[in-house]
């Protein structure tokens, strides 16, 4: 390995790379030397506790021996072949997805990552139906390529507007704490909430007329957007629309697959299956880049006799497919999905008391462990602590307290997202709470100070 001083590892980062989502100007990076299970470490030795499982993407919390030796494995016999190439973790995880995944969902796509999933699913479901637009939601997020982030419906698409990819048309997210429907009844039971949504889809399908809707994408809970769970009937709700008008039915499930719901994917909590799935982030853990669009065999088969037209040289990556494998044995032998579901309860509890205590939280909801935090400058209005898709002082100092205080965690927004790894145990989840429940003085000031 290639010595350098860990000195040297910040200011030769800020250096030479251009950075993500970040004004070059104001980026201040964690210069992060090594990991282990749930905790990370910066070249000072400072440690975090990963509450966002780095990227959402570490579900099986980080350093494993048993994926880190079967890529190891893997990158010795064959360190790379074409994506034309049959290999051997190939073949294995195609089997193992064709297991995990729900029923008629038989056929399997690799990708690099999310939003090339996404791509591909919508070439696959226009193809398919012959029609052009896809419907996706306001609050989502589906990646940042071209055609993904038309698909996106967040401030992340229209910093880009107008030249994103065509043929998108947005709706509303049944999202009960903000429903603009039901503001002055919220109390209106779960099935009338989900049947106003659905018929506001509905609406949508007829405005826009069903012979020209190709598929309807949706996260199968709403991520960075807000952990937003579907209501009762919701998914079953929009299937059956999909059948009613030869819609195909894509669900993203790139950050609430692999155990983060408490099940292997947020679908099988409604016994959904959609017509074409996409996934990453958990599909390796983050050992190594993959995705992969999941297809019911009759859409594959529109391209039978036809050459599909797609393709990027690294698909399939041999190293990328053994990483997966390995964690999917990891996620199974160690019974993540279930464990994920039951220290889901705790997380469930942890936020409850949060939500008692301090009077900037306005809401908190949470499935398996994925979990949020709504905070908001006044219970009764639910104005939020920042106006939409903005930050403010007190968002800014709560995440400096967090961070200082070695919780690494995802603040987006008014939104504290509570993302850990899958294998986080019942003490260390209540050691990152008892310091959020510290750092919401600085929100519950903001409210006093109002
Ligand atoms: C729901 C969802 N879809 C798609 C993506 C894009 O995935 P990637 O960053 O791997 O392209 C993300 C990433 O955060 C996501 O959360």
């Amino acid at each position: 390995m290639i010595e350098l001083p860990d000195s040297e590892i910040l200011p030769l980062s800020l250096k030479y790379n251009f950075w993500t989502w970040s004004a070059q100007a104001h980026v201040s990076p964690i210069a992060i030397k090594k990991a282990k299970g749930v905790y990370f470490w910066d070249v000072d030795g400072k440690r975090y506790l990963d509450f966002n499982s780095t990227t959402m993407c570490v579900n099986i919390g980080h350093g494993d021996e048993r994926v880190i030796e079967a890529m190891v494995d893997q990158a010795r016999e064959l360190s790379f072949a074409g994506p034309g190439m049959a290999t051997k973790p190939r073949a294995l995880l195609g089997k193992l997805l064709d297991e995990i995944t729900p029923d008629g969902l038989s056929k399997f796509l690799y990708t690099l990552g999310g939003a090339d999933a996404n791509e591909n699913a919508i070439k696959f479901a226009r193809a398919f139906t012959g029609k052009t637009k896809i419907l996706a939601r306001y609050r989502s997020y589906h990646g940042a390529s071209y055609g993904a982030v038309a698909l996106t419906g967040d401030p992340r698409r229209t910093a880009w507007e107008p030249t994103v990819m065509p043929g998108v048309v947005h709706f509303l997210d049944p999202y009960r704490y903000r429903s603009t429907f039901h503001r002055t009844n919220p109390d209106i039971s779960e099935e009338e909430f989900t049947q106003d949504y659905l018929n506001h889809l509905e609406e949508i399908i007829t405005y826009e007329r069903p012979q020209t809707i190709a598929g309807i994408l949706m996260e199968s809970v709403t991520g960075t957007n807000g952990v937003i769970i579907p209501p009762r009937g919701y998914m079953q709700g929009v299937r059956q629309l999909c059948d009613k008008y030869g819609i195909v039915m894509i669900a993203d499930e790139v950050m609430s697959g692999f155990g983060r719901t408490g099940k292997w994917f947020a679908v099988d909590h409604w016994q959904v299956k959609p017509d074409i799935m996409t996934m990453a982030k958990g599909l390796t853990s983050g050992y190594a880049p993959l995705g992969a669009v999941a297809l019911r065999p009759e859409i594959a088969s529109k391209f039978s006799e036809e050459i599909y037209q797609g393709g990027l040289t690294y698909n399939g990556h041999p190293i990328s497919l053994a990483a997966a494998i390995a964690v999917i044995g990891v996620m199974q032998e160690d019974h993540l999905v279930q464990r994920a579901a039951e220290t889901g309860q705790l997380l469930t509890k942890l936020l409850d008391e949060l939500e008692k205590k301090h009077p900037s939280v306005g809401a908190v909801r949470s499935i398996g462990l994925f979990g949020v935090i709504e905070l908001v400058k006044n219970r009764q209005t639910k104005e939020p602590m920042t106006p939409y898709g903005k930050s403010s002082p007190e968002m800014v100092a709560l995440k400096k307290y967090l961070f200082e205080h070695g919780v690494y965690i995802e603040i987006h927004w008014h939104t504290i997202l509570i993302i850990p790894p899958l294998i986080i145990t019942s003490s260390e989840l209540e050691e990152g709470f008892a310091v959020i429940d510290q750092a919401l003085q600085i929100t519950d000031q903001a409210i006093a100070m109002d």
